[in-house]
């Protein structure tokens, strides 16, 4: 055994120590264990209290009830003493908004600055009870800028499902609390509530909704926390980068080498697409009669050209769905440049509309010119010619007015 003495002695202390800490305290308060506050602005300190039993008596009698602030230690040097309820000047400006009768010790102290930094121990005083809390304090941390909200995301973000996230930024003040914004790559919506954290502390949540789509993936979402402090504001922010999962987009499918090829040489087929997560499986497929057929998978095909019409595609998928690319065809050298039927086709119908569009312009302009007078049309287009009042004269006359200015 080694040095069992010391041990016991050891033991002792331990015990000792913690009769002085818990056997002492007259005075039970709650209250958070830390406060993050701005310089300039406010700071609500949450407190209740409790009395031991073996001092209820005498605060039952109690009248006069006060509460002092202690900062520092619990000794209670005057020098510590910064708030005192019964006074009406104190070093620090505050209020005790709680109804002490009810066991609220609620305070709010006003126009924080940086050496307001410490640790604060709660002190009653009355007739005939009076004790301090030795066993609780808050730690208030002043500082000039405020700290970011928190941006949290929850799950996964999916296109074409609405996903919501949070923004929560602490109100050590809640009489000015701060305004939470949102910059999104989309349209969107918000909530935004005060809200009680379990240690009594207060905070803002905002919340957004908005319906994601793949062009928002990895653009940043910004949630600002603007401070009102006297006549300016602070303001401070959270980014996140989104993350959202799609489907394969942008599907096409090359062919290497792109020239034409002789019957009988080997060409590449290559399918590109993009998606999140990653593509897990491409697959190719031949056009042959109107119907596809799945001639091969993977990312590249290597195939040999046979000169027979070779029409193909490529499909790309993902656990979120598939994405297929357009029809591509493998140019053959020494065959007539093959055209595609569709070409024929289209260009019929474009002229089919041409000339549809001319025939209607056609008979619309006869429409119009057969409505004047008769005899109008035909002196009206001989005086435009020379004349300089006629509707159309005014094209001939700035003809003749370019005319005179080339003199
Ligand atoms: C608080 O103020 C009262 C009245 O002025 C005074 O009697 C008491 O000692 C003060 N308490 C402390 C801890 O300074
Ligand atoms: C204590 O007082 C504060 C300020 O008046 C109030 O906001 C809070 O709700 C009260 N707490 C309880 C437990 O009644
Ligand atoms: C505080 O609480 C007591 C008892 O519950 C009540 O009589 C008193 O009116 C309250 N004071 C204030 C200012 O609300
Ligand atoms: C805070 O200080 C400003 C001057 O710096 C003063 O005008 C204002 O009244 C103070 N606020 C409070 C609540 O004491
Ligand atoms: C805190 O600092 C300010 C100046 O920033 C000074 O006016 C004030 O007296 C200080 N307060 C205390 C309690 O030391
Ligand atoms: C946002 O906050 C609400 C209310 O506290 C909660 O129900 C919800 O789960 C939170 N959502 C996220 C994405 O954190
Ligand atoms: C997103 O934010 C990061 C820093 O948070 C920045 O580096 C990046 O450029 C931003 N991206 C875009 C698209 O704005
Ligand atoms: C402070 O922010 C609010 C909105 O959050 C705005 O209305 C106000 O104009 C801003 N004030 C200053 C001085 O920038
Ligand atoms: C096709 O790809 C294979 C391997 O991916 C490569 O060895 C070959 O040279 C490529 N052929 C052509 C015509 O690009
Ligand atoms: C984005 O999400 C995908 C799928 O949910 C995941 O595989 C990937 O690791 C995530 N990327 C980042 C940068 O978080």
């Amino acid at each position: 055994m080694a040095c069992p003495e010391n041990m016991y002695f050891l033991i002792g202390l331990f015990m000792s120590g913690v009769l002085v800490c818990f056997g002492q305290r007259d005075l039970i308060t709650t209250m958070p264990d830390r406060l993050d506050v701005l310089t300039g602005s406010c700071v609500q300190i949450p407190c209740s209290f409790d009395i031991p039993d073996q001092h209820k008596d005498t605060f039952n009698r109690a009248i006069l009830l006060s509460g002092v602030w202690i900062k520092e230690n619990f000794d209670g040097r005057p020098d510590n003493v910064i708030f005192n309820s019964s006074k009406t000047v104190n070093r620090y400006q505050g209020k005790i908004t709680g109804n002490m009768s009810q066991k609220n010790c609620t305070t709010v102290f006003f126009n924080v600055t940086t050496n307001y930094t410490n640790i604060y121990f709660f002190r009653i005083e009355s007739q005939p009870y009076h004790a301090t809390d030795t066993g609780k304090y808050v730690e208030i941390v002043v500082s000039d800028l405020p700290s970011s909200p928190i941006l949290t995301v929850s799950g996964e973000v999916k296109e074409g499902t609405p996903v919501s996230l949070n923004c929560s930024a602490v109100a050590p003040c809640p009489e000015h609390p701060p305004e939470l914004t949102w910059t999104l790559p989309t349209q969107f919506t918000t909530e935004n509530q005060l809200q009680e954290n379990s240690d009594q502390t207060k905070s803002v949540l905002s919340t957004v909704t908005f319906n994601p789509s793949y062009l928002h993936h990895e653009m940043n979402i910004t949630c600002t926390a603007v401070y009102p402090v006297g006549t300016s504001n602070k303001t401070a922010e959270h980014n996140v980068m989104l993350n959202v999962s799609f489907s394969p987009k942008d599907t096409s499918a090359s062919i290497s080498p792109s020239d034409p090829v002789l019957v009988g040489s080997c060409v590449n087929l290559t399918c590109s697409s993009t998606a999140n997560p990653p593509v897990t499986t491409f697959t190719w497929f031949q056009i042959s009669g109107d119907k596809p057929t799945q001639v091969a998978s993977g990312h590249s095909y290597s195939l040999i050209v046979t000169g027979d019409g070779e029409l193909y595609f490529c499909e790309a998928r993902n656990s979120h769905g598939c994405g297929k690319s357009k029809e591509v065809q493998l140019a053959i050298k020494g065959q007539e440049e093959p055209v595609n039927p569709k070409v024929f086709e289209i260009v019929g119908k474009t002229l089919g509309l041409i000339f549809l569009f001319s025939l209607i312009v056609f008979f619309e302009w006869r429409r119009r010119t057969s409505r004047l007078p008769s005899g109008f049309d035909m002196t009206d287009r001989s005086q435009g010619l020379v004349g300089m009042n006629s509707p159309v004269g005014t094209v001939c006359s700035n003809q003749a007015t370019v005319g005179r200015g080339n003199q």
